[in-house]
């Protein structure tokens, strides 16, 4: 079965793939619009979302297939109680495909273990966002003409915007790419997308707070929304909300063909004056995940067949390691056994595998 689960469960040449579809589908949609006829999606949201549950559906009609689901955990079993694993199976026998968002990290990747059709994670808590990342891709190519030797600014909420996590997982792929960090101190890329992403992948970085500083060295600028839904303190999103906003003032020091990216939606990071620039792309991104979404179905539909190993079983172990994560779905789903991969066999260090917290073994704390 193959599920999309983390952006880099796919390779390059079928991310490459993905997009040639879609562009193909933007120009001719009529040769799509049977190819899902007698096939059903079902929409898996745990979380709110408009453009993600809304493209999918949007997705699956315009491929002439259906839509069943719910788009609110409290209208689902879980609701009773039920686990994300029985869930997952019991969808198995009313659907061919999944599209899952989920509050905690990992539960897509649960799902995927248990179901018999494929599953797609659209968006798992803090953690990663792979579709979201594919309309951030085409929107790249495409404005761009390539993906390598860029130079990408994130700016905002990089410790939870889990959106940030899986673009710069894809981008660690293409050659040449300089990543440019701008976040307050808080608001910091986390350890897993520092070591496990950019240092691993030998990743030229800088971490900065000051987007005016910054804002002329770059091609794309990605900004995001500070999430206030993953605040444990409100507080502290209040002092924080305001960090960024991007304003023609702004933009006056960017380059000419700088392109501005936002994941949407937006509450006030990017003034509505930025919306008439040119070189403001963020519903243009809309549209192009629409369009990934449409190749993702039918990629994944005709990739039934082909095997996806998420992990090497031998670089595993279980319930040696205590997940400690309260965003992390073992935290509420008792029923789970903990999973970690090794990932740095010289320092002895492992992830686990649902949202891919480090941790030592034990015996080396
Ligand atoms: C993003 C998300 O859900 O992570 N939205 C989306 O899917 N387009 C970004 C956000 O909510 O800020």
């Amino acid at each position: 079965m193959r599920s999309l689960i983390d952006i880099v469960d796919f390779s390059v040449e079928e991310l490459d793939e993905l997009m040639k579809t879609a562009c193909d589908i933007s120009e001719n949609p009529e040769k799509y619009s049977k190819k899902c006829v007698g096939k059903k999606l079902a929409t898996l949201f745990f979380e709110p979302s408009t453009r993600t549950r809304l493209s999918f559906e949007a997705a699956m009609y315009e491929l002439g297939g259906n839509v069943i689901g719910f788009s609110d955990a409290g209208n689902s079993s879980a609701s009773k109680g039920e686990s994300v694993a029985d869930t997952a199976k019991v969808i198995s026998c009313y659907a061919d495909i999944i599209a899952m968002r989920h509050p905690k990290a990992g539960a897509p990747y649960v799902a995927a273990e248990n179901a018999t059709i494929p599953v797609i994670n659209a968006g798992d808590g803090d953690h990663c966002h792979p579709t979201q990342t594919l309309a951030d891709l085409l929107t790249i190519y495409r404005e761009k003409g390539r993906l390598s030797n860029l130079t990408v600014g994130f700016c905002g909420d990089l410790k939870y915007g889990r959106t940030v996590h899986s673009l710069i997982a894809a981008l660690s792929r293409y050659e040449g790419v300089r990543i440019v960090l701008i976040s307050p101190d808080e608001l910091k890329i986390p350890e897993f997308v520092k070591h496990d992403i950019l240092d691993k992948n030998q990743m030229t970085y800088i971490e900065k707070n000051c987007l005016e500083q910054e804002i002329p060295n770059l091609d794309i600028l990605y900004m995001t929304r500070v999430q206030r839904e993953r605040f444990d303190d409100l507080d502290e999103y209040e002092k924080l909300k305001n960090s960024y906003i991007l304003n023609t003032q702004k933009m006056s020091l960017a380059k000419p063909d700088m392109c501005v990216l936002h994941p949407l939606p937006r509450v006030n990071e990017i003034n509505v004056s930025v919306d008439n620039d040119p070189r403001a792309c963020y519903f243009k991104q809309v549209q192009n995940g629409k369009y990934m979404r449409m190749a993702l179905i039918l990629k994944l539909l005709e990739d039934e067949k082909r095997e996806i190993k998420h992990t090497h079983k031998n670089d595993v172990v279980i319930n040696e390691i205590y997940c400690t994560n309260p965003r992390c779905i073992t935290s509420c789903e008792q029923e789970l056994e903990h999973k970690y991969k090794l990932v740095d066999k010289q320092n002895g260090i492992y992830s686990c595998v649902y949202c891919e917290k480090t941790a030592k073994m034990k015996e080396e704390n």
